[in-house]
Formats: C-alpha cells, sequence, structure tokens
C-alpha cells in the first residue's frame, strides 16, 4: 500500500486551501527556476526515465511524446502545450478533484512540461461543466502570474510563458485529442485523421502536444524527488503512482492515489469499504472507464492494476475509473446503456462508427429483454470487429470493446435471457 509520503496530491480531498501560499507549503513551486535550468534534455531524459505513462487512457510514455516536439520552437514559430482536461470517460473524476483541490500541481507543471517541449504557451481545455475547477484554475493562474511564476521571464528562468484556460462544450468527443483542437480552435469538435500526428501539426496548424491533466499534474513532483523516485514505486513499464476513481457498488465511493499495480480486491477492500453485500456478492467489474471490457469475480479477485496486467486478461487500465457491479446489477442492461451513450457521443463522421454505434445499441436492447435469436450474438461481435480498427478515432473501439466484454464473460447470461423470452412467447 501507498505510503503517505509517497503521495504526490496531498491536498486530493481539499482537506487544505488550493491557494498559492498553501500549495507553496505543500511544496508546489519549490525549486521550479532550478529545474527549468538543468535544461530541456535534462527534464526530458529525467521524464524518460521516471517511466511515467499517459494518464488520459493509452498509457503512452510521457517523456518519449514530448521529445516528438521540434527542436526550433520559437516565438515566430510557436508550438503548443495542451492538456486535455474534458474528463468526460464515464466513472471517471479524478482531474476534477486535482483541479479543484490542488491546482497549482497543474500549473506549475505547465510551465516545465511547456518549457521542455519548447512551447510558447498551455491551453488547458476544461470540460464547460467543471465551473468550479476552471474557477480554481484561473485563480491559480492569477496568483501564480503575481508572484512573477508565470507570464515574462517565468520564475526568474528568462523564459516567457504562460497559461489559459479554455471551457468546452460538453461533448465527450472533445476529449479526442485532436477533436479537442478542432474545437480549441473554435471549430465543430471533430477528430482529425492522422497522421499527421499533433507533434507536427497540431493547434492552429502548430506543433502540440495533448497530455491529461494528471500526466502534467505529477510532472513538478516526479523532478523534484528523481525519476529513481517514481520509477521504483510500481512495476517495470507501470511506474509510480496513480489516482483510482472507484464508483458503483461499494460502500465508499472515492478517488484515491495509490501504487500502480495494485491488487483490484485490495484497491477496494481497503480505500472504497468493499462491494455493498461483501466480496462475494461481486458480479463485475469495469476496471478503466467505460470504454474497456468488463471482468467477472473470478478474474478480479487475483487482478493487479496496471496497463500491462489489465491488458493481459483483455481489459485495460484506460483512465483507471473502477466501476463496481454486484449481484443487484442487470449486466446486460448496463453495457446495454454504455452502447446507447457511445452511439449518442458518435461525432458521425465515419460511417462503422455512425452507423455501428447505433446498429449495436439497438440490438442490445433487445438482448436486454431476451428479445433476439441466439446467431445474433456472433452477428453482433462481428459487427463490433468491423468497427474496432475501422474509424478515425478510438471511439469506435470504445464503443466495441463493452460488448465484446459482455460476451466474453457473460454470453451464458445473454442467451438464458433469449431462451427464457422464448419460452414465454411459447406459452402465451
Ligand atoms: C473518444 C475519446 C475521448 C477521450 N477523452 C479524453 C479525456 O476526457 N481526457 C483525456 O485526458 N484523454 C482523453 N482521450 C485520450 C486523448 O485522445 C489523448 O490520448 C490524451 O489526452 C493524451 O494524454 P496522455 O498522453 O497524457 O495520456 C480520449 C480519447 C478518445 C478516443
Ligand atoms: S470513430 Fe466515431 S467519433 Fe471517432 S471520428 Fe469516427 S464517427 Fe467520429
Amino acid at each position: 500500500m501507498l505510503q503517505d509520503k509517497d503521495r504526490i496530491f496531498t491536498n486530493l480531498y481539499g482537506a487544505e486551501s488550493p491557494g498559492i501560499e498553501a500549495a507553496m507549503k505543500r511544496g508546489d513551486w519549490n525549486g521550479t527556476k532550478e529545474i527549468i535550468e538543468k535544461g530541456i534534455d535534462w527534464i526530458v531524459d529525467e521524464m524518460k526515465a521516471s517511466g511515467l505513462r499517459g494518464r488520459g487512457g493509452a498509457g503512452f510514455p510521457t517523456g518519449l511524446k514530448w521529445s516528438f516536439m521540434p527542436k526550433d520552437g520559437s516565438p515566430e514559430n510557436p508550438s503548443y502545450l495542451v492538456v486535455n482536461a474534458d474528463e468526460g470517460e464515464p466513472g471517471t473524476c479524478k482531474d476534477r478533484d486535482m483541479m479543484r483541490h490542488d491546482p497549482h500541481k497543474l500549473i506549475e507543471g505547465c510551465l516545465i512540461a511547456g518549457f521542455a517541449m519548447r512551447a510558447k504557451a498551455a491551453y488547458i481545455y476544461i470540460r464547460g461543466e467543471f465551473i468550479r475547477e476552471m474557477q480554481a484554475l484561473n485563480k491559480a493562474i492569477e496568483e501564480a502570474r503575481d508572484k512573477g511564476f508565470l507570464g515574462k521571464n517565468a520564475c526568474g528562468t528568462g523564459y516567457d510563458f504562460d497559461v489559459y484556460v479554455h471551457a468546452g462544450a460538453g461533448a465527450y468527443i472533445c476529449g479526442e485529442e485532436t477533436a479537442l483542437i478542432e474545437s480549441l480552435e473554435g471549430k465543430k469538435g471533430q477528430p482529425r485523421l492522422k497522421p499527421p500526428f499533433p507533434a507536427n501539426v497540431g493547434a492552429w496548424g502548430r506543433p502540440t502536444t495533448v497530455n491529461n491533466v494528471e500526466s502534467i499534474a505529477v510532472v513538478p513532483t516526479i523532478l523534484r524527488r528523481g525519476a529513481d523516485w517514481f520509477s521504483g514505486i510500481g512495476k517495470p513499464n507501470n511506474t509510480g503512482t496513480k489516482v483510482f476513481c472507484i464508483s458503483g457498488h461499494v460502500n465508499n465511493p472515492c478517488n484515491v492515489e495509490e501504487e500502480m499495480g495494485i491488487p483490484l480486491k485490495e484497491l477496494i477492500e481497503k480505500h472504497a469499504g468493499g462491494v455493498i453485500g461483501g466480496w462475494d456478492n461481486l458480479l463485475a467489474v469495469i476496471p478503466g472507464g467505460s470504454s474497456v471490457p468488463v471482468l467477472p469475480k473470478d478474474i478480479c479477485d487475483t487482478v493487479c492494476m496496471d496497463f500491462d496486467s489489465l491488458k493481459e486478461v483483455q481489459s485495460g487500465l484506460g483512465t483507471a475509473a473502477v466501476i463496481v457491479m454486484n449481484k443487484s446489477t442487470d449486466i446486460v442492461k448496463a453495457i446495454a446503456r454504455l452502447s446507447e451513450f457511445y452511439k449518442h457521443e458518435s461525432c458521425g463522421q465515419c460511417t462503422p462508427c455512425r452507423e455501428g454505434t447505433g446498429w449495436m445499441w439497438r440490438v442490445m436492447e433487445r438482448l436486454v429483454e431476451g428479445r433476439a435469436e441466439k446467431e445474433e450474438i456472433d452477428m453482433l461481435l462481428d459487427v463490433t470487429k468491423q468497427i474496432e480498427g475501422h474509424t478515425i478515432c478510438a471511439l469506435g473501439d470504445a464503443a466495441a470493446w463493452p460488448i465484446q466484454g459482455l460476451m466474453r464473460h457473460f454470453r451464458s447470461e445473454v442467451e438464458a435471457r433469449i431462451d427464457a423470452y422464448q419460452a414465454k412467447m411459447a406459452a402465451e
């Protein structure tokens, strides 16, 4: 279990003020100038050595991503850091608490990460509903400017850098990095075809790196305490601490920072007060936000919460949003509800996603009742395969995976429902 001395987000629950004086007492903005003076190469190498993998879902190595940015950034040829604070993935509510209660971690992280990628400015693209978080960020930015930490000659380093907050309008797809960039530019938020990748052509056509809030907010602490400290927590290739969001049928839903690789059972029992009705009353867990495949209890008994362990059991860490379902759950209905969500959020650009998400949802609705033929299960799985990997962005995959997970582990439940429906019809 993670010790308190190794926690990065020491004000995650808002016990203390988010203001700059309290934040500085907690260690933020401590030696920032010295970190920047160590230079771009040192910062990027240290981030690579820390093993930090992006916390927005895909787990791409953060230091490596920064190293893709061009080396010739200048005021005439600007590049940008964009922070993804859209946090639309159902079950996920970690970035919100970081921004509301510990905003200076993110602002300081923007300055250091921006410097390391030679960016002119950072834009924090925040979900429109996060009013309090927006206020907290804007206040933190003002406080940092007043102290000379941002703006011209930020922290006395000779580097000019500022941070701006931009509110979205509440579309899940605007969390996808290229849709986010479109939206930031004032256009309809629809994903772009890649390549070119944002590091070459991003916001306003300029090189851009998009990183999740948590990925950037942990940067100052990693650089202060050292890559060895961070990489010493967790497991190889799955290092560091991670904020997990635990919701659903648990006694104490919460966000908690823990060691990467903690067993799922321990996470739920130690921090969320256990499953309602006890561990044996567990039916299934979606371990990484609504997009990743569901896991049945027997896998949950032993699985660990990190990228590689969850991939091995054909699921994923995603955003580390743990959605717990006990035996009172209608699992078919729960997954059908997710299908409706993806149908609703599809931006409509690609045919497999636009047509397929609606088609899958309609079949799923019938499967909830059992009003289907058993052959339709394989037909549905076939359609998920035709969508997966055949669309512009990963929303198509995100719509396919929950259904694949359901059929992998709960096919007998779906078939039993079809049998029961047919028996009922025959009896009428
Ligand atoms: C449909 C969709 C929604 C997404 N929503 C978010 C989001 O709300 N927040 C986020 O950080 N990443 C989100 N992502 C992932 C981003 O595209 C991108 O990979 C991430 O911001 C990169 O940050 P990281 O490298 O720090 O993880 C989403 C991806 C897809 C396909
Ligand atoms: S996969 Fe769906 S959401 Fe993504 S670009 Fe295509 S239609 Fe839009």
